[in-house]
């Protein structure tokens, strides 16, 4: 018999053929943090938050968007960042915002707004957020990226800056990684801008070999110039004037009171004299930290920094409150940490799988699993299967170290067969004793592994 296949003919008024849909992917510069990944990023959280314990910080989370005056007004209007780098938008009320590229601004926006300048001085914030940089995306470089960062708000004595830096090493340390923290002064604005006129001075008659973009940072905030990531420009500042022969009196003691604090806790640290920072609300200490293995070229990617912002809370309408605090780029010391064959993230490993077989058995092991739960053991299921095949599979997939098997003929006897899973072995328990026994073979098991 032969078969003709019948070619649907389109009528009118028929529905338009049906397209698929293109598969979307996430925006440019964004990503997903994929569980494979998340061992890493709980490590990176949990010792921000047990370091901020230790040092008394308490946590903050401010909001996503903010007016875009806070940034512009905060961050600088002549920075990159608030250049070319926001995601502003009006809203259709009209308002005007901005998803926070930093959270310092943010979080002197909120000690203004919550009267935190009436609390004991100085309030210490930290926090665990996304930023977004309209950035390009490159290695390390994202457009929305996670910060831990720590704020210490109303107090100007140097033991700050020393302590925050301090601090922001310990946590690399604390996670496995050597770093050196690079440090410089730039001073109060008065004393800046003397220096800023030296540096004018010194590039102006160099102008014609730069770049159109470099001439505009001449014009604009040749501060600016010193961060430039052109080789001339790099070779050019060699000769600079360095803006420590710049400071005032006051700076340039807070300053070394600073290096002495830091030579006293052991602090690696390294006097860089061209470090100014990208933002401009910073005044005297500026500090990024750096792996120490990396190489000391310009493009490496700090894993942080910070410095004091003795101005921002003025120019944010608050009272004159100085203040200090760091960042630390979370992508990059998770890509680091992901790198480095001797640091593992501490497993969050299945001690005891739950298997069972007919329905009568997925009941009572329902509530087995919600003892284990409870007895803090930390264990698996797959009820959803019923082949005893597949469950024991992901039983070993998940690296559990005793099963639990119950069937119709443990739940008529009450009790629970337990396999041992690396010795092969199997015995049947009193179902009562299961969480008594279960703990007996764990703390004979660390003590096997122990000897
Ligand atoms: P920042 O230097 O702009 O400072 O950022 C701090 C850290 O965030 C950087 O050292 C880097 O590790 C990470 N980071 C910055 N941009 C990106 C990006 N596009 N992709 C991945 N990681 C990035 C601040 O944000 C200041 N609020 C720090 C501060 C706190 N100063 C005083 N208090």
């Amino acid at each position: 018999m032969t078969t003709t296949k019948k070619t649907a003919s389109k009528k009118p008024g028929d529905a338009p053929a049906k397209k698929t849909p293109q598969p979307l992917s996430s925006v440019r510069g964004m990503r997903d943090i994929l569980p494979a990944d998340q061992p890493y990023w709980r490590m990176a959280f949990e010792a921000a938050q047990k370091i901020c314990d230790a040092y008394s910080f308490d946590r903050i989370e401010t909001p996503v968007l903010e007016e875009t005056s806070l940034f512009v007004r905060g961050v600088g209007k002549q920075t990159d960042i608030v250049e070319k780098e926001m995601y502003s938008f009006e809203t259709s009320g009209g308002d005007k915002v901005t998803m926070r590229p930093e959270n310092t601004a943010a979080i002197c926006r909120s000690y203004i707004q919550h009267g935190m300048l009436n609390q004991p001085q100085p309030v210490k914030l930290w926090y665990w957020s996304s930023m977004f940089r309209h950035e390009r995306p490159q290695s390390g470089r994202y457009r929305e990226f996670w910060q831990f960062g720590a704020e210490m708000l109303g107090d100007e004595d140097a033991v700050v800056d020393a302590q925050l830096a301090l601090v922001s090493w310990k946590y690399l340390q604390s996670l496995g990684i050597d770093s050196v923290v690079r440090i410089n002064s730039i001073g109060t604005p008065e004393s800046r801008l003397n220096y800023r006129n030296a540096l004018v001075a010194y590039f102006r008659p160099k102008r014609s070999r730069m770049s159109d973009e470099d001439k505009k940072r001449l014009l604009k905030n040749p501060l600016r110039l010193l961060d430039s990531k052109d080789p001339l420009i790099a070779e050019m500042k060699m000769e600079a004037p360095q803006i420590v022969d710049w400071l005032d009196e006051p700076s340039k003691n807070h300053f070394m009171q600073v290096l002495e604090y830091l030579d006293e806790v052991g602090v690696p640290y390294q006097l860089d004299p061209f470090l100014v920072r990208g933002l401009d609300y910073y005044t005297r200490t500026v500090f990024e930290l750096f792996e120490t293995n990396d190489d000391q070229s310009q493009n490496q990617n700090a894993l942080g920094g910070g410095g004091r912002y003795d101005g921002l809370m003025e120019l944010l309408g608050g009272k004159e409150t100085p203040a200090a605090g760091f960042s630390m780029g979370i992508d990059r010391v998770v890509s680091l940490l992901k790198s480095r064959e001797d640091i593992t993230p501490p497993s969050e490993q299945t001690e005891v799988f739950v298997a069972q077989l007919g329905e009568s058995g997925r009941k009572r092991a329902l509530a087995l699993f919600e003892e284990l739960r409870a007895a803090g053991i930390k264990a698996s299921e797959s009820f959803s299967k019923s082949s005893i095949k597949t469950q024991m599979d992901n039983a070993n997939r998940l690296g559990a170290k005793w099963t639990l098997i119950i069937g119709q003929k443990e739940v008529l006897d009450g009790t629970v067969i337990i396999r041992d899973m690396d010795a092969g072995t199997q015995e049947i328990i009193d179902a009562q004793k299961m969480i008594q026994e279960l703990k007996k073979k764990m703390i004979q098991k660390s003590a096997e592994a122990a000897n």
